[in-house]
């Protein structure tokens, strides 16, 4: 029996354009996320750590290339004519990575915090998608091979926090919590914010444009075709601009 999330988790990667899609969209992020870790490995001054993120750089450059290639391997199955889908990002976020956190303004315990709970969305994420994806036996193995690493990284990085910071690991990650839920509160508002500007301006299309266009054709079914007399007072000598 599907649970509501998986019955959408199921709808949203039932169609293949739209998996193609978010697989493409998905190898954006994830090498996103390796150039992140590939800063974050240099401007360390932990070995330990250097080394870690190097790994985890070439496990999402990799993630990347699993999907870009599955994505283009299904995209050229599809019928040229196929519709795209609806994008629904926000219920298929996938990995977010680093999302967008400037690297070098954070030390190695915020960061590791911010990795953590990143790779354990990224995990939990993952197992849905693979639950669902059983019509799909190639892509489900992508996501399979890409949650091992996750997991993995999920538990390294937390590992490392306990290291580098091991009496505040607790309050960092209560702090990235923090931070990644108004990030996403951000993202929320400005998708809430562009779709109140497409209703706001469909309203004006369809309701203040035609009263506009109403009033200009009566104003010019009033006027007399043709030229009209200019009134005395007004036809004097073109000396001057208005
Ligand atoms: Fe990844
Ligand atoms: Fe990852």
């Amino acid at each position: 029996m599907l649970s509501a999330l998986s019955a959408v988790h199921w709808l949203i990667w039932r169609d293949p354009r739209r998996r193609a899609e978010n697989l493409l969209r998905f190898a954006e992020v994830e090498a996103d996320g390796g150039r992140d870790l590939v800063r974050a490995a240099e401007v360390t001054r932990d070995p330990v750590l250097r080394k870690l993120f190097l790994k985890h750089a070439l496990d999402e450059q990799r993630h990347a290339d699993l999907f870009r290639s599955r994505g283009l391997a299904l995209i050229r199955t599809l019928p040229r004519d196929t519709a795209s889908g609806i994008a629904a990002n926000w219920l298929t976020p996938g990995e977010r990575g680093l999302d967008d956190l400037r690297v070098e303004e954070e030390g190695d315990a915020a960061l590791l915090a911010f990795l953590h709970l990143s790779e354990a969305s990224a995990a939990r994420e993952f197992a849905n998608y693979i639950a669902v994806l059983g019509a799909d036996p190639p892509t489900r193995t992508v996501f399979e091979n890409v949650l091992h690493d996750e997991t993995f990284h999920m538990t390294y990085t937390r590992a490392q926090l306990d290291r580098v910071a091991p009496k505040g690991a607790r309050r960092r990650i209560w702090m990235a919590r923090l931070r990644r839920f108004w990030k996403a509160y951000l993202r929320l508002a400005s998708g809430l914010a562009g779709l109140i500007g497409a209703i706001v301006l469909t309203l004006q299309y369809f309701i203040v444009l035609p009263l506009f266009a109403f009033h200009a054709r009566r104003a010019a079914e009033k006027e007399a075709a043709g030229w009209s007399a200019v009134a005395p007072e007004r036809n004097g000598r073109l000396d001057r601009q208005y």
